[in-house]
């Protein structure tokens, strides 16, 4: 346990590198999260700052979940169980990060790069779900939830064999859905913030 301690520590520390708040601040100027969802996130930094920032945001936080499970994994071994671990210090990274007051993100571009890097396959599906979603509905964050929902099932069907694996992907998702839980309320009351807007 003791031996893994720092690299859960690396692993917070990374997830809580605020790329969508360094770049609002740095190439333009605003704080993020004073704008658009508030979101310190890849789909507000789409909104409100451009695709060149949306685009930026989105690569750097999906590597912040790849590393997070891709370091420890040079150093222990290949189990996804222990590595969930690391890709899970790096989400709440994410959400609350040390680097910018704890205010941050929702998690989900962090968390594909876990999936990313631990189940190739599984991402290419949740991508796909994402993708569909988005493109009928134009919710990103309806996009978003159903992308998660359909690891959980992946986790539940493909993975029977490992089952803490099951119950991290379980307590993942639910924390996606508390981070997204103004998004469902608006949602469910027709008034979600839709990409692109009309
Ligand atoms: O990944 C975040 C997305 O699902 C929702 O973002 O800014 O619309 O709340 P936002």
């Amino acid at each position: 346990m003791t031996e893994f301690l720092p690299f859960l520590i690396l692993a917070y520390l990374l997830g809580s590198v605020p790329t969508a708040v360094l770049y609002g601040k740095f190439v333009h100027g605003v704080d993020i999260r004073d704008h658009g969802s508030g979101n310190a996130g890849a789909t507000n930094s789409l909104r409100v700052l451009g695709k060149k920032a949306g685009f930026a945001v989105l690569i750097i936080d999906v590597l912040k979940g790849v590393l997070a499970v891709q370091i420890p994994r040079m150093f222990f071994s290949n189990e996804p169980e222990t590595l969930i671990i690391f890709g899970f210090a790096a989400v709440i990274g994410h959400l609350l990060p040390v680097f910018a007051g704890f205010r941050g993100g929702k998690g989900i571009a962090t968390s594909f790069g876990i999936i990313l890097a631990l189940q190739p396959l599984a991402a290419l599906i949740c991508l796909l779900v994402f993708v569909v979603v988005v493109y009928v509905t134009k919710y990103v964050s309806l996009g978003s939830l159903t992308g998660s929902f359909s690891f959980l099932i992946y986790s539940f069907f493909a993975l029977p064999e490992l089952r803490f694996f099951q119950l991290m992907c379980f307590v993942l998702f639910l924390l996606l859905v508390y981070t997204h839980r103004q998004n469902i309320k608006r949602l469910l009351s027709g008034t979600e913030n839709k990409y692109p807007p009309k």
